[in-house]
């Protein structure tokens, strides 16, 4: 089979970047190693930043996202027994859209299904070839075992940090950079209307709690938790007693109900540069991973594939090479922007875990300079709602 651009990886990054494509005339096959229902059904990030979600609606894919998702115009950030709303909106007029990546997933697909596009769906062996040549190729098994090539003029590797596009990258053109920080979330999902109109992000000697959402009627909650815990001593009633404790302020009370999932996932930084190699283009978890305080992941992936999907059309209708050549460092600035976002947050909001008293101290002053500051509070703003996608400042 031939196409214009292979794809690997079904996620956001690779359905996105295929309905992008499709819109400038372009045409893709997808291949993914899972099934189509175990990616609907897995659980994800929950914001969209402002120009994600305009994207989203530019390109057709707004409708349930309007309907069901919710606008939240700011966050609240959290000390022990104060709890402040950073209001984007008053501050720098914008807003953030609570809906689920499954939804994204779910609606990506349908488009998908409706163009009439080719996703090979539970495909393995999957295998890179000629990546420095101009007709580079994916082979694979499909769902039947049948084997399978897919030959492209270019290939896009949005196959996640376990997937196979950078480990085909020859280990000494690239460099990677690294932190693992010694903490992890418990995550879970309640059936329960949450107890907060905005997410509030709480700071608190025994740890780090949120409460995010997922809709009217469905609460997401995070406990920082040391990364090798073991579920199994959390049960239901620890958890809602940990995060009450955490999330306590005078006058508020955390509602509790079903937890209908629960997973411990540890946290971390990485970048791998450059995002390109021959015709192989990274984009999403393939390149980079943030830690979750600050919402970048997921929308990081959408930028990636919106400044792709331009530079491929460039080079595809005009043989012009001039973005696909400054593909990866256009990506790359924003990814290190996000990635320091995600990494003060994260440093800000989590104790260090050696108990030293002095850096808590250290930490709710922060915490206290930020939301006593509108320029402060704004600066936070700016970078929760979304750096404009081909930014190099
Ligand atoms: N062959 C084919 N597909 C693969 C392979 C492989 N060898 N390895 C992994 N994949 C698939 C995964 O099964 C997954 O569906 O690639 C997809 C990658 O999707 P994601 O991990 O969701 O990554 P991405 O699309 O970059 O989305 C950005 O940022 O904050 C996070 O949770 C957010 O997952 C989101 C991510
Ligand atoms: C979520 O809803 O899953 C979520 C929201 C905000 C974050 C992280 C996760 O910073």
């Amino acid at each position: 089979m031939k196409t214009q651009v292979a794809i690997v990886g079904a996620g956001p990054a690779g359905l996105l970047l295929s309905h992008l494509l499709d819109q400038l005339g372009i045409e893709s096959v997808i291949i993914e190693n899972k099934s189509r229902d175990y990616i609907e059904a897995r659980i994800r990030a929950g914001v969209l930043e402002t120009q994600s979600v305009d994207l989203l609606v530019e390109t057709g894919l707004g409708d349930r996202l309007k309907k069901e998702g919710l606008e939240h115009h700011g966050i609240y950030l959290q000390t022990p027994g104060e709890r402040v709303h950073i209001n984007f909106n008053e501050l720098i007029g914008k807003t953030v859209w609570v809906y689920g990546q499954t939804e994204v997933t779910k609606d990506l697909n349908q488009a998908r299904d409706k163009a009439g596009q080719v996703i090979y769906y539970s495909a393995s062996e999957v295998a890179l070839s000629g990546i420095e040549s101009s007709n580079p190729s994916v082979s694979f098994l499909d769902v039947d075992g049948n084997p399978q090539v897919v030959e492209a003029l270019y290939i896009a590797g949005c196959d996640g940090f376990h997937g196979i596009s950078r480990a085909s990258i020859p280990s000494q053109t690239i460099v990677t950079y690294e932190r693992n920080y010694n903490f992890g979330w418990l995550g879970v999902m309640a059936d329960v209307a949450p107890s907060t109109d905005e997410l509030i992000y709480a700071w608190h000697p025994n740890g780090f709690a949120m409460h995010s959402m997922r809709s009217k009627t469905r609460s997401r909650l995070y406990l920082q938790v040391d990364p090798d815990e073991d579920i199994k001593n959390w049960s239901d009633d620890r958890i809602w007693t940990e995060l009450s404790q955490r999330m306590h302020v005078e006058g508020w009370h955390l509602q509790s109900g079903p937890i209908i999932e629960k997973g411990i996932t540890p946290m971390r930084s990485f970048v791998s540069t450059p995002m390109r190699y021959g015709n192989l283009f990274l984009a999403g978890d393939a390149a980079h991973i943030v830690p979750p305080t600050g919402a970048k992941g997921l929308n990081l992936a959408i930028a990636d594939v919106k400044v792709l999907s331009t530079a491929l059309a460039r080079a595809l209708h005009f043989k012009d090479t001039s973005l696909i050549d400054s593909y990866s460092e256009t990506a790359l600035a924003r990814v290190w922007r996000s990635t320091y976002f995600s990494s003060w947050m994260t440093s800000m909001l989590h104790t260090s875990g050696n108990g030293d008293p002095f850096d808590d101290q250290l930490q709710s002053a922060q915490i206290k300079a930020v939301v006593s500051s509108p320029s402060a509070m704004a600066a936070l703003a700016e970078n929760y709602v979304g750096i404009p996608f081909a930014s190099q400042s």
